[in-house]
């Protein structure tokens, strides 16, 4: 090879229509080259790879009434949809905090969003878990806004080395920031049957919580491996053997969605942490300032609810969503992941 004319990498080729392997997806993987294709796959009701569709964005823009010249916060950036409409209104003057726990997804939202003309004047973002709020409030002032969309985004879940999807292998990871803490694979290496039984219970309502844990708990002791997402699919489907042919297997997809929801709620404490954000976010809040919380699962939602109810009855808010805010029908035909989500509000006294 000559200095002159060095050889160049080729791109990893986009192979038909239908690519299976992820990192092939490039198509959708750069959505700014490709806006045709994403337009198509976005009216399919798909999510392109390497993106996420923003849940409620009118509902939420239309309750937070942001104006320029405000602070607020976007306590869980993603992919950024959120956080781009609020900077639109934010500018001239004002300033968006915005913290996501994600190492990887972070600084490449961070860069598209600065590419749209949005940098470190307005744009503040922290890789921290939205729990430490109140340093977050003591950094930017007592907030006017604040927004956090919880759960996972889609570019987490279709990541195979995240471990979120039982439908792909890769690595039975879970954890928001693989940097810190143990992952799944680890977790279920030491739980107690007691232990493990009760989260799906708990955490997901698992019907077969008791044969599911007995299943991998016995696996593990006779030094069987459970350390990738298909392994784990695996031994939940061979648990459901014995159902009929007629329901096994829609029974064992949605028992792999409950148990590995409930293994994600766990390693990330993500219960605990919506608590310890709930209840510093009433003093991170500026008078009249306005709270929108986006949740996907009924414990979630439950603690939002009570934490708004009990701050309300103490005066500390002024007024709290009664029902909460669903996704237009229109909006959950075209993006299924929008299906379960459920908006609650709450303003400042
Ligand atoms: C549903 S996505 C947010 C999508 C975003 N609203 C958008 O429009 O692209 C949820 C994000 O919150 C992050 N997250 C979840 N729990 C968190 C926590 N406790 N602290 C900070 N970020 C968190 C996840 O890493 C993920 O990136």
């Amino acid at each position: 090879m000559d200095e002159q004319n060095p050889k160049r990498e080729r791109r990893v080729r986009y192979k038909g229509t239908h690519p299976k392997a992820f990192k092939e997806k490039y198509k959708e993987l750069q959505p700014e080259q490709y806006a045709d294709d994403v337009e198509k796959v976005k009216q399919q009701g798909r999510t392109p790879a390497g993106m996420h569709r923003s849940i409620c964005v009118n509902e939420i823009m239309e309750f937070l009434q942001i104006v320029p010249g405000q602070t607020g916060m976007d306590a869980t950036l993603g992919y950024g949809g959120h956080s781009l409409e609020m900077l639109k209104c934010l500018v001239p003057g004002g300033r968006l905090f915005a913290t996501d726990v994600d190492p990887f997804e972070l600084p490449r939202t961070q860069e598209r969003l600065q590419a749209l003309g949005f940098g470190p004047d307005i744009l503040f973002v922290r890789q921290m878990n939205f729990s430490h709020i109140d340093k977050i409030a003591e950094e930017a002032g007592p907030l006017n806004f604040v927004l956090a969309d919880l759960g996972v985004s889609s570019m987490q879940i279709d990541n195979p080395d995240r471990g979120f999807s039982f439908k792909i292998k890769g690595p039975l990871d879970l954890r928001l920031n693989p940097k810190s803490g143990k992952s799944a694979a680890d977790l279920l290496k030491k739980i107690s049957y007691d232990h493990l039984e009760e989260l799906f219970a708990v955490y997901s309502d698992e019907p077969y919580s008791e044969l599911i844990a007995r299943a991998i708990t016995s696996k593990i002791k006779q030094g069987k491996k459970i350390e990738t997402t298909t392994q784990l699919q695996e031994t939940i489907a061979e648990t459901l053997q014995y159902l009929s042919e007629d329901s096994r297997k829609e029974e064992t997809k949605k028992a792999c969605q409950r148990c590995f929801q409930a293994l994600r709620i766990e390693v990330n404490n993500e219960f605990g942490v919506l608590e310890d954000f709930l209840e510093k976010l009433p003093f991170a809040l500026a008078p009249g300032g306005r709270v929108a919380i986006l949740s996907f699962h009924s414990g979630e939602d439950r603690r939002v609810k009570k934490s708004f109810q009990n701050f309300f009855r103490e005066g500390i808010y002024s007024e709290v969503a009664s029902d909460p805010i669903r996704p237009t029908t229109e909006e959950s035909n075209t993006n299924p992941r929008a299906r379960s989500a459920k908006l609650r509000w709450a303003i400042k006294a």
